[in-house]
């Protein structure tokens, strides 16, 4: 009899802080042991393979809701097939709220759509009306069902709270242990600039970065940072574009707070450039914040090599460029500010980041490991059962292969998007095996896990959100009267 059900032998084991050779002992879905000769039912081979936790992906969007009805190309179904054939096990996706309404709602239909999911999931809550019911009594339900997170916009017409707001959402968050992410952009020195560009006839795609430029990013990170010391409250910046926006959150870092700050790889491979090619093109690559040019990426590259960003996520994106729903929803003669913001990347994120990362000699496996697997776990209140090679971590492994060389196409990405905006580049690193808690869920580009095999995991509290107790005079303006009320 055999003391395992599956063992992956022979390859070496990359963790947040190791690299060593290991086999890995797996009983139902949790790994039972890592160590030499190990002897299972079945044996998946991982000769001259890397043996990775599986990804987690922090930060994406799968099958969200229009106000208008229907939702996101990306279904769960795909967006799912898509992480597997990356890489990717678990992923936080969002549930939206819109003005006017509660975030129970719809928090009950993204539940009901990702019971499809092939990978294990969470949600953050978006907060775009902070209204006292929802503030009083719909986070702390939603809470008790296991959200451990919230996202505010501080840009976008639809989705920007104010200030006052903010501060609200802020003060229920200490109360009830929840981290806030903040999408920092100035709302209105966007409008104010897209007016003065549509004005003046600069409609293209291009126009997007320079409705934009980094200190519009910069002020609001600076503004949200301020605000959550003001409350106490721990706050994640999310898609930092630029290393004059991750200062400020070294700053913050410096002077003990908790603050922490996630980039993307589209912020290391693309540029404003890439949205000044010909014709519609250019919306293929238009995301917020935008991205910059090559000195920003390098000095990204600085932030994250100095810990400041240690989040890498996709912020995948579910808008495809052909689909009349997508990109061209208003046409292609659209201004750039009616072009929907947003890229696609679930499934590149893993290759692009250890290609450009690890190849390149910008990060060592380990920080790899930590940037897209380990931390995201440990901040999002994942760990331990994802983000680790260890015994009763969750059996969610990616078998990597360092030297297979691929060329980036959107057939390869296996989401439902009409594109990548990576397609041609060149990666050297692909996963050939992703097994998610104990099932091989992809092998050789083919995925085999089935719709519904997905977790949703609820999360309960954890240390690492908790506030830090330095209030400004010592005074928790958010205890007292009235506490949360406008
Ligand atoms: O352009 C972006 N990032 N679209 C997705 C929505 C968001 O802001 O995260
Ligand atoms: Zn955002
Ligand atoms: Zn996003």
């Amino acid at each position: 009899m055999s003391d395992y059900e599956l063992v992956v032998a022979g390859g070496t084991v990359v963790t947040a802080s190791d690299v060593f050779r290991a086999d890995v002992g797996i009983v139902g879905e949790r790994i039972v042991a890592v160590g030499l000769d190990l002897k299972g039912e079945r044996r998946v081979e991982a000769d001259g393979l890397l043996v990775m936790p599986g990804g987690v992906d922090s930060h994406c969007h799968i099958e969200q809701l229009k106000e208008a009805g229907g939702a996101d190309e990306e279904t769960w179904i795909s967006g799912s097939t898509s992480a597997l054939a990356g890489g990717t096990t678990s992923v936080i996706t969002f549930s939206t709220q819109f003005k006017g309404g509660g975030i129970l709602k719809p928090l009950a239909e993204y539940r009901r759509r990702a019971s499809q999911a092939m990978v294990d999931y969470s949600f953050h809550q978006i907060i775009s009306d902070a209204s006292d019911e929802v503030i009083l009594n719909e986070i702390p339900e939603a809470v008790a069902s296991g959200i451990r997170s919230l996202k505010v916009f501080l840009t976008y017409e639809d989705a920007h709270i104010s200030d006052r707001d903010f501060l609200r959402v802020l003060a229920a968050a200490r109360h009830h242990g929840l981290l806030v992410t903040v999408h920092c952009e100035n709302y209105e020195a966007i409008n104010w600039r897209t007016a003065a560009l549509l004005a003046a006839g600069h409609v293209e795609p291009k126009y997007h970065a320079w409705s934009r430029p980094p200190m519009i990013e910069r002020e609001a990170t600076h503004r949200a940072i301020a605000l959550a010391e003001l409350v106490d409250t721990p706050i994640q910046i999310f898609h930092v574009s630029c290393p004059e926006v991750a200062a400020e959150i070294a700053q913050a870092q410096a002077r003990g707070l908790k603050v922490w700050g996630e980039t993307c790889p589209q912020y290391f491979v693309l540029s404003a450039k890439d949205m000044d090619r010909p014709g519609f093109e250019g919306a293929k690559f238009m995301c917020s914040p935008s991205p910059r040019d090559a000195q920003a990426s390098a000095g990204l590259w600085d932030m994250v090599r100095m810990g400041t960003l240690d989040v890498i996520s996709s912020d995948h994106s579910g808008w495809g460029y052909m689909s009349p729903v997508g990109k061209r929803v208003h046409g292609t003669n659209a201004p750039f500010s009616d072009i929907p913001n947003g890229i696609p990347g679930l499934g590149s994120r893993l290759p692009l980041l250890f290609s450009e990362g690890v190849g390149k000699g910008r990060i060592d496996l380990c920080q790899f490991v930590r940037l897209t697997s380990a931390n995201p776990a440990k901040l999002f209140g994942l760990s331990p059962r994802k983000g680790r090679i260890a015994p009763g971590a969750d059996a969610d492994l990616v078998l990597w292969d360092p030297k297979k060389q691929v060329t980036i196409t959107n057939a390869l990405m296996q989401h439902t998007i009409d594109y990548t905006p990576y397609e041609g580049m060149e990666v050297t690193g692909w996963p050939v095996a992703t097994i998610r808690r104990g099932a091989v869920a992809m092998q050789d580009g083919k995925v085999l896990a089935q719709p519904g095999s997905g977790q949703f995991l609820a999360r309960a509290p954890y240390d690492m959100i908790k506030p830090t107790g330095r209030l400004p005079f010592g005074f928790d303006a958010s205890l007292h009267a009235p506490p949360y009320s406008k």
